[in-house]
This record gives structure tokens, C-alpha cells and sequence, in this order.
């Protein structure tokens, strides 16, 4: 059942970015405004009085921390949370500012009200977080010069930016740097009539013919995940074009789907791996995070962010302190019968 070929990079519905979703999948498929911007409804009618107010104050918007399961549109919001405001955008990430004069390059290269994205901002380094404490509070940097006792240091003014940061799990920053942002906003697994409406939005910009029966079906096994949507959206129109008439009717997303080794909730192999693993081998748990990351090569970090968000959303998967458990929802998926209730409790039956 599961390939072993098949690595994270490859898997349809990772909803990492990959090179697939360049050129017309994510960037004109990206909307531009809050108003074209489809769910996450709390983020952003709170984001929206942010920037009315900022805007009236003439101020810049003060720092913000996006934070939520890959996927989701964070990058797309700090392109919209720019353009509202009407500046421009520097986009970087954690891993890409290796020393603290790369930072300070980029900081010192804005203009007064700019957004500076930081993705992945809990990869900062400690050292390259100091130069930003003082950056996003009083919007001064202190550069050293000179070595040894003749060395001083000298604070050097920035215009008034604003950080966009962005992370898979807000408890992955340090808590002086998380306290350093006026807004922390965490955005959520989107609905499925979300994702319907994402999805026929995107098939109107590429010109994708789709009936919304077609649009439900992709909507309702992408994981909650836009980027995942648009996605199974471009390679449902592979098999409308070669194996139907062009149109994405529900038959025809049924059969893309089953062709991906999608199932009808949106599971993948490794998905179905991860559970029947844990039933297979833990009696469906608990197990830890790390035992189930060695039993089927994944890394732990990979599994946390990217696979138990939806399983725990749709109720197949719950944490406890003594690890994770498969639920019985997620057994009845399987089609696996339930742990027995003597070995669950640790008595030994014989
Ligand atoms: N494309 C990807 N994410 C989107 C969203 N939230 N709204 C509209 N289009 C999108």
C-alpha cells in the first residue's frame, strides 16, 4: 500500500510549497485584497479595523504574528496586509538570515511603513533575534564598531516597518520575541464550503470548466488546505482534458482522486500509514510523537505540523499526556476493529 518511493516532496497533498504550485497555482490564483480573500472570517474582519485604524492614525500597523498549519495563506495575507496598507513588501525567512548583518541589511533597505515577512520565524537564529528585540520596539539597531576594548556600539535609526511573521505553531517562538508582536492571529483548517469557494475561484482565473458537485469533491478531501485544493484542482483538469470532455464533474474528480490515492475525507498513504501503524503496532496508542516518527520514517516536526492538524480536526487522532491515540472514528475508517478494552488498560490477557 504504501510506496516507498513516495517521500514528503512528491506527496500530492503535502501542503508545503512546492515548485508545481509556482507561476499560475500561487501567485495569480493569490487574492490581493481582504475582500477577495475567502474564510479565515475572524482574522480578517479583526485585521481589517487594524489597518482602518493605522491608516486613519497615519501610523505604520504594528508588528503581527500569523501562525497556523501550512497552507493556509499566510504569505498571501502579508502580501493583502501590504497592499491595504498601500506599502511595499520585503518577503525573507527564518533559515535564509543566517548572520545578524543580513537582517540589518534588510532592515536598514525599507522604507518608512514597509512590511518586512519573516516565513518561518521560529528558525531564527538567537543571535539574529537580538538585532530584532530592539528593531520592532524602538526601531533602532545597535551595530558594533571595532573589536576589542576600543569596540562601541552605535544605534542606528530604521524607518517605521512593520513585522509580518509567520509559523506552523506559535510555541515554537521564544517568549521575548513572541511578546514583541501587537497581534498574534492563528489561522484555522478552512471549512469545506470555503474550500469550494476557493476552488471555484481559481478554476474561473485558469479557465477551468468544474460543476459544483466536482468543486464539493475536491473541496471536501483537501485537508483544509487551500494550497491543497488548488492543487487537486489542477490535476482533476489533467484527467477531465485526457480521460473526459474538459469539464471537472464530480465523476471526474472521483477518479483524479482515486488515481492520487486520495480517499474521501482527503488521506493520503501516509496518512493511512501513520494510523494503521499505531493501531498495528500500539494498539492505537498512546504512543509518542518520536515512536510513531521512527516507525514510519517521518520527522517529528514534519507529523506535528503538517499530518495531526487535519487528523485531529476530522476526530481520527486526539493527544493525551501519555501520547497520541487513534479514536475510534479513526479505527472505523481504517476498517479496523476496535482495541480490545483489557490490553488498552495494560492488564495482560491471556
Ligand atoms: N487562494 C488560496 N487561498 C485563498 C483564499 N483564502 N481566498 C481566496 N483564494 C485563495
Amino acid at each position: 500500500m504504501f510506496d516507498e518511493e513516495m517521500d514528503f516532496e512528491s506527496r500530492l497533498v503535502t501542503p508545503e510549497f512546492s515548485s508545481a504550485d509556482e507561476e499560475s497555482m500561487e501567485l495569480s490564483l493569490r487574492p490581493r485584497t481582504l475582500k477577495d480573500y475567502i474564510g479565515q472570517d475572524k482574522v480578517k474582519e479583526n485585521l481589517k479595523i487594524y489597518i482602518d485604524a493605522a491608516l486613519r492614525r497615519g501610523e505604520s500597523l504594528d508588528h503581527v504574528l500569523l501562525y497556523g498549519p501550512p497552507g493556509l495563506g499566510k504569505t498571501t495575507l502579508a502580501g493583502i496586509i501590504a497592499a491595504e496598507m498601500g506599502v511595499d513588501i520585503r518577503v525573507t525567512s527564518g533559515p535564509a538570515i543566517e548572520k545578524q548583518g543580513d537582517l540589518a541589511a534588510l532592515l536598514t533597505n525599507l522604507n518608512d511603513g514597509d512590511v518586512l515577512f519573516i516565513d518561518e520565524i521560529h528558525r531564527l537564529s538567537r543571535q539574529v533575534e537580538e538585532v530584532l528585540y530592539p528593531a520592532m520596539e524602538d526601531h533602532a539597531i545597535d551595530i558594533i564598531i571595532g573589536k576589542g576594548p576600543s569596540a562601541r556600539s552605535i544605534r542606528l535609526d530604521l524607518p517605521r516597518f512593520t513585522l509580518v511573521g509567520a509559523t506552523t505553531r506559535a510555541g515554537l517562538l521564544s517568549a521575548p520575541l513572541r511578546d514583541r508582536f501587537g497581534m498574534i492571529l492563528r489561522l484555522e483548517l478552512y471549512t469545506a464550503e470555503n474550500l469550494a469557494d476557493i476552488v471555484n475561484r481559481s478554476a474561473g482565473i485558469l479557465g477551468i470548466e468544474i460543476d459544483p458537485k466536482g468543486a464539493a469533491e475536491i473541496a471536501t478531501r483537501s485537508r483544509g488546505t487551500p494550497r491543497i485544493a488548488n492543487r487537486l484542482l489542477k490535476r482533476s483538469r489533467d484527467f477531465a482534458e485526457v480521460m473526459g470532455n474538459g469539464i471537472i464533474t464530480k465523476d471526474i474528480a472521483d477518479l483524479a482522486l482515486a488515481r492520487m490515492e486520495i480517499d474521501p475525507l482527503g488521506l493520503d498513504n501516509i496518512d493511512r500509514l501513520m494510523l494503521t501503524t499505531m493501531v498495528k503496532n500500539y494498539n492505537g496508542g498512546p504512543v509518542g510523537l518520536e515512536t510513531i516518527a521512527a516507525a514510519i520514517g517521518e520527522d517529528p516536526a514534519t507529523i506535528e505540523d503538517v499530518y495531526e492538524p487535519y487528523l485531529m480536526q476530522i476526530g481520527f487522532l486526539s493527544r493525551t499526556p501519555r501520547g497520541r491515540k487513534v479514536t475510534p472514528a479513526g479505527f472505523r475508517h481504517l476498517g479496523l476493529n476496535l482495541p480490545d478494552p483489557a490490553v488498552e488498560s495494560g492488564q495482560q490477557t491471556f
